[in-house]
């Protein structure tokens, strides 16, 4: 990147040339390659949070919007993505009544993207209790203090609120309550597609998309 480009997005450029993608070496299900994929992406010491992900979700209008939310496993059987929310959010209320999403994963320094889109489901009430329980105290009190997405007057209102579990559930003394509102989804995808960048914009991009018989997979190279 020249000088005068440094801070002009106009100009900023990377050529890709970390990998490539053969058909030949893809498996015939895209869970196997994303695995492959999302555990070298976490060995990888440029990689910042591999498990970060921009989830889509859309009104019943069909209005899309889109955050970050951090993968937390996956379910082999429904072959899905599993992420942890409030299900009074934004995200949540959007799912509610329309219960499709996207994601997108991408490993900037590997040159690798990650797209997926299907419907989303909630995962049971116990398995979010397992997940909930594993998580440090203090994030189990920030889940428990946080109406999230809703409007809040104040930080100190949120300090407070926060505090005040805190008594109410010392730490080490008693368990803290799996908010009613709160909990996990699993992302199923209809599609997946997998992203290598390659010199010249001319990228390898492979999409599976789900055939008619559970467990099949059509697998097509897309143009970059
Ligand atoms: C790196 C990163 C990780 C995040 N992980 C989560 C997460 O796992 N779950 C979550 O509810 N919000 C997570 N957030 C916050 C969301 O991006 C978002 O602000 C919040 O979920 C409210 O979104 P909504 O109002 O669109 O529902 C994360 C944000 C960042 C930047």
């Amino acid at each position: 990147m020249s000088e005068k480009h440094e801070k002009d997005p106009s100009g900023m450029r990377v050529d890709y040339d970390k990998g490539e993608l053969r058909r030949g070496g893809l498996p015939l299900e895209p869970l196997s390659l994303f695995k492959e994929w999302f555990a070298a992406a976490a060995g990888h010491d440029g990689v910042v949070e591999p498990n970060a992900m921009t989830l889509a979700t859309a009104d019943a209008e069909g209005a899309p919007s889109a955050r970050t939310v951090l993968c937390k496993g996956w379910d082999d059987a429904l072959g899905g993505i599993e992420f942890y929310t409030n299900y009074g959010s934004r995200k949540g209320r959007e799912i509610s009544v329309n219960p499709r999403g996207a994601a997108v994963f991408v490993w900037h320094v590997m040159q690798r993207q990650v797209c997926l889109r299907g419907r989303v489901e909630r995962v049971s009430r116990e398995r979010s209790a397992a997940y909930f329980h594993s998580r440090p105290y203090g994030s189990q009190i920030g889940a428990l203090a946080s109406d999230q997405s809703a409007v809040l007057v104040s930080r100190d209102a949120l300090d407070e609120r926060a505090e005040v579990l805190r008594a109410e559930f010392p730490e080490g003394e008693c368990e803290v309550p799996l908010p009613e509102g709160w909990g996990g989804y699993v992302l199923v995808p209809e599609v997946w597609e997998f992203w290598q960048g390659r010199r010249s914009r001319l990228h390898d991009r492979f999409a599976y998309r789900a055939g008619a018989e559970a467990g099949e997979w059509l697998l097509e190279r897309l143009n970059p």
